[in-house]
């Protein structure tokens, strides 16, 4: 009695070599120069709101993570004076700075940060989980 039957199969061995390189790259990646362009343009924003745009200080907001399209808005707001309240005097000042380039490069680096560490955590587990 053999329960050596199982051949080597090319086909199967070449439809998994496919899979794997046809699987990696699905997922939606980061733009990672936008990214990083980003990242430069808002070194000086990080002193407020902190490295990884997680504030320190209670006055000032968290970033990370937030929705593209309402970062954009609210810079565009800091810079016509739509939004006045509270602090806003130090927005408007940092805003002032921005060209609308800068504010879409900015917008787009603090709205990746905290999906950036979702995608690899996912990643992450679905190896562990083969
Ligand atoms: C001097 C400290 C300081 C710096 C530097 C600074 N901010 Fe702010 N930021 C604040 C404060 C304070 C608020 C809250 C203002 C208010 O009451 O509207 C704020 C609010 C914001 C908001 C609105 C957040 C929300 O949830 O409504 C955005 C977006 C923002 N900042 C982006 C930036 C960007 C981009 C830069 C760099 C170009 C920057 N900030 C630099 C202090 C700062």
């Amino acid at each position: 009695m053999s329960l050596n039957t199982h051949k080597f199969n090319p086909i199967t061995a070449l439809s998994v070599l496919l899979m794997t390189l046809v699987t990696h790259p699905v997922y939606a990646e980061v733009d990672n120069e936008k990214f990083e362009l980003g990242k430069q343009k808002a070194k000086v924003c990080m002193t407020c709101h902190g490295e990884d745009g997680i504030s320190t200080q209670d006055p000032y907001p968290n970033l990370r993570g937030q929705k593209v399209g309402y970062l954009i808005s609210s810079l565009k707001d800091y810079q016509t004076r739509e939004r006045t309240s509270g602090l806003a005097i130090l927005m408007q000042q940092q805003a002032d700075t921005l060209s609308d380039q800068d504010i879409r490069d900015i917008s787009y680096f603090y709205s990746q940060l905290g999906l950036e560490a979702q995608m690899v955590k996912d990643s992450q587990l679905g190896h562990e989980s083969q």
